[in-house]
Formats: structure tokens, sequence, C-alpha cells
């Protein structure tokens, strides 16, 4: 007797832990959760952190066209990974690398910077256009970059920058808070495609911007920032509560 009973709680057991292995509710290795750090998917990456800001498809967000070609012929991927990693101080771009803060690997954000080139750079869109240069190589001078403003943004901003029929102000001071002087000067250069502002080439047809142009019409939209003084947004990132 004392056997048999032996014989079925042994027979028990081993029922019991073969069925362990498809009972209901018992992980596979599918579900076992990927470690955030572990993700190198560009998809999953740029979707999580970047497409909020950048819009889904690289257009159409609040900050700068990723996707847009002319953008990315005249960055290079040091300024892609620098912005990336670093953030941008000046304006609300994070920093992602987590030497800086942020939670990303060093190896994820060289996955983030081989995506964006590969799916939205095309390599000679700019061949013989003589683009610019991604950062000022002459000093901009703001009385002829008032000027300059005229003659290329006016028609679309209107008189002294404060808005027209068909774009919005670029002095209003919580505006230029945000934006540094390189973010002023990019958008110069390559425009928002996605929303309908052309590059340095197409503000007046047929008619490009020179660099020197294009350097003052920073210098005088930076000092714009005086004239309509903007929210001196703290870079401590601290709030106490204080009212400035
Ligand atoms: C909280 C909003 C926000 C998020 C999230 C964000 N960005 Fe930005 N980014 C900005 C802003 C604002 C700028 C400045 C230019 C502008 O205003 O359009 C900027 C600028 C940049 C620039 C530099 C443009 C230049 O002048 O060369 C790059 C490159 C960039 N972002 C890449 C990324 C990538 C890649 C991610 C995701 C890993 C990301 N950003 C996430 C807001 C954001
Ligand atoms: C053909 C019309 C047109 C011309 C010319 C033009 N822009 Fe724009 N610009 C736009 C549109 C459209 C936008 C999108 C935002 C809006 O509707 O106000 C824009 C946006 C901008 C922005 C802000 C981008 C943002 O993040 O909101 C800046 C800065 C700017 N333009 C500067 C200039 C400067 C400087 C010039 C002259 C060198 C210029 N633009 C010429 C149409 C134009």
């Amino acid at each position: 007797m004392k056997f048999r009973v032996l014989i079925l709680a042994t027979a028990g057991l081993s029922a019991l832990l073969c069925a362990c292995s498809s009972a209901p509710g018992r992980p596979t290795a599918g579900d076992t959760p990927i470690v955030p750090s572990e993700i190198t998917d560009f998809n999953v990456l740029y979707g999580q952190n970047c497409a909020g800001c950048h819009g889904n498809d690289g257009k159409g967000g609040a900050a700068i066209a990723l996707a847009d070609p002319v953008y990315l012929a005249i960055a290079d991927d040091t300024v892609l990974r620098h912005a990336t990693a670093d953030g941008i101080s000046g304006t609300s771009m994070p920093a992602f690398a987590q030497s800086a803060g942020g939670m990303l690997t060093d190896k994820q954000i060289d996955v983030i910077v081989q995506g964006i080139r590969q799916r939205w750079a095309q390599s000679d869109i700019l061949r013989d256009a003589n683009p610019p240069s991604y950062s000022s190589s002459e000093p901009g001078d703001p009385s002829r970059g008032s000027l300059a403003y005229a003659q290329f943004c006016s028609s679309c901003h209107g008189a002294g920058g404060r808005g027209g029929q068909k774009a919005g102000s670029i002095v209003d001071g919580s505006f230029l808070a945000l934006l540094n002087d390189q973010e002023l000067r990019t958008i110069v250069i390559v425009g928002r495609p996605d929303l309908g502002a052309p590059d340095w080439r197409g503000n007046v047809p047929g008619k490009p911007m020179s660099p020197q142009d294009v350097s003052d019409v920073v210098a005088w939209l930076a000092s714009q920032r005086a004239k309509f003084p903007g929210q001196p947004y703290s870079t401590a990132g601290k709030s106490t509560g204080e009212v400035r």
C-alpha cells in the first residue's frame, strides 16, 4: 500500500514538472523584456526619443526636420552625433548620451546617427549648389542683416520680422529665447521644407543668399533678442517656483 502511494506521488510530480514548460502564463523566450540599453533598432530608438519633437517620419514636428536631405548635406555626422549626445544649449534639445546625463549608450547614438543618414540623406542633392557652410565663417553685421532681411525674408515674415500673411513672427522674444545663433543659422540655410519655409536658395527665386547674407541675417535676428526680450529660461534646469 505504501509503495502504491509513492508511485502515485512520483507520477503526479513528474506530470507537474512536464506541464510546467507549457503552463499558461509562463513567459516564453520572446516575452522576456529587452533591457532599454540593449535596444538597437533605429525605428524604436527614433520613435521613443526623437519623434516627439522632430516628427514621426523626421518631419512636421516642432523642431527642425531631420528627414531633410538638404539639412543632412550641410550637417556632417560630427554635428549629428554631438547634438544627439550632448544636446544643444540654449534650446530644448536634450542630451541623450549617458556620459551627459541621458539614457542612451554610445552604440545607440551611433545607430541613430547612421539611421538618420541612411534613411534620409541623398548624397549629391547639393552638387553644384555651393551652400553656405554649416557654421559661420564670416562675422555677421546686424545693420547689413536688416537690409538682407528686407530683401530675403520680409515677403513672408512681414516688416521687421513681426509676422506676415505667409509666415509668423520670428522676432518674438519667447521664440528667440528658444534658439541659439547656430540653430537660427541652420534654419536660415536649410529652411523648414516640411512647413513651406524655403532654403537659402528659395527666398527670392533665382537669387540665393550669399554666405555673408546668411551671417548678416542671423546677426540681425540675434540683435532682436534685446529689442523684444523673451523669457530668460534658466539653463540650470532648476524648478524653484521662483518668478524671475
Ligand atoms: C524635447 C524636444 C526634442 C527632442 C526629444 C529631440 N530634439 Fe533634437 N532638437 C530640438 C530642438 C528645439 C532643436 C533646435 C532646432 C530647432 O528648434 O528646430 C533640436 C536640434 C537638433 C539637431 C541639430 C540641428 C542643427 O542645427 O544642426 C539634431 C541633429 C537633433 N536635434 C537630433 C535629435 C535626435 C537624433 C533626437 C532623438 C535622439 C532628438 N533630436 C530629440 C528638440 C528636440
Ligand atoms: C516664402 C516664404 C518665406 C520666406 C521668404 C522666408 N520664410 Fe521663414 N518661414 C516660412 C514658413 C512658412 C515658416 C514656418 C513657420 C510659420 O509658418 O511661421 C518659416 C519659419 C521660419 C523660422 C522658424 C522656424 C520654426 O522653428 O518655427 C525662422 C527662424 C525663419 N523662418 C526665418 C526666416 C528668415 C531669416 C528668412 C529670410 C532669410 C525667411 N525665414 C524667409 C516662410 C518663409
